[in-house]
């Protein structure tokens, strides 16, 4: 771990999973994933994402706490594939949902009347997925505890992933943000971003990447 603005800042690992949930929680407001949806199918995004070998989840946490974290999708074909799959992980544990609200509620009304119910289950494939090797990483996700805004949390993250990036020998970093979201592209803008296209609601910012410019001190633990 490394110290950041009285942060510590690491890779996330499967205990963080609570407080990265919460973070998302209060950041996303408007998500069905991070919102409204169950808290197990944000767990298991979670669990998935850190797994992965497609991208790194960078927490930064005081007293053992996660205050903010951000994704750094270093292999974009994989974690694209991956999603896919996380998605349909997400639509079978709605199904579930129902299928166990439908039981429950047949079972009540078996009480009162007396009718017979069933639910079944599905099991998921697994895909070998071809990866190819990309000069670019992307910001997945990022977000700040609320409490916690404007003490620089996000700026230190960024410069994690911009320092990763540049170690993995990828050239430049990307990311997506919504166009309204201001808060989001004054913390890019001032991290040393460019809008360098506009696609409907969104923009895309880039920061090119150069190994050179990296300070020999500039690894984190947890890198690899
Ligand atoms: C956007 C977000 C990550 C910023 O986190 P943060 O830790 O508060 O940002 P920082 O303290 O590191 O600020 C970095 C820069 O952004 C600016 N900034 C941050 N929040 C701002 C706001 N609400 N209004 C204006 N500028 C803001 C800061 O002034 C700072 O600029 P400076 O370095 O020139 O002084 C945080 O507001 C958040 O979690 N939002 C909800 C989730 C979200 O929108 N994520 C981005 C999705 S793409």
């Amino acid at each position: 771990m490394k110290a950041c603005s009285k942060m510590a800042i690491g890779k996330a690992s499967q205990h963080d999973i609570p407080g990265l949930v919460e973070v998302c929680r209060q950041s996303f407001s408007h998500s069905i994933r991070w919102r409204w949806g169950p808290k197990a199918m944000a767990r298991r995004w979670w669990s998935s994402a850190i797994g992965s070998d497609a991208a790194e989840t960078w927490v930064s946490k005081e007293d053992g706490r996660v205050s903010a974290f951000c994704v750094l999708i270093t292999d974009e074909e994989c974690w694209a594939a991956e999603e896919k799959q996380r998605e349909y992980q997400a639509i079978l544990i709605g199904l579930r949902f129902l299928a166990f609200a439908r039981a429950r509620w047949c079972a009540i009304r078996r009480e009162a009347a007396g009718s017979e119910t069933s639910s079944g289950n599905k099991a998921a494939e697994s895909h070998n997925h071809r990866c190819k090797r990309h000069k670019r990483t992307w910001i997945g996700l990022i977000a700040v505890a609320r409490q916690m805004r404007g003490r620089g949390l996000a700026k230190d993250l960024l410069k994690v992933c911009v320092d990763r990036t540049a170690e993995l020998g990828h050239e430049a970093i990307k990311l997506r943000v919504d166009r309204e979201n201001r808060p989001a592209r004054r913390l890019y803008e001032s991290a040393g971003f460019v809008c360098t296209s506009e696609k409907g609601s969104q923009c895309i910012y880039t920061r090119v990447c150069d190994s050179r410019e990296r300070p020999p001190d500039a690894a984190v633990s947890g890198s690899n």
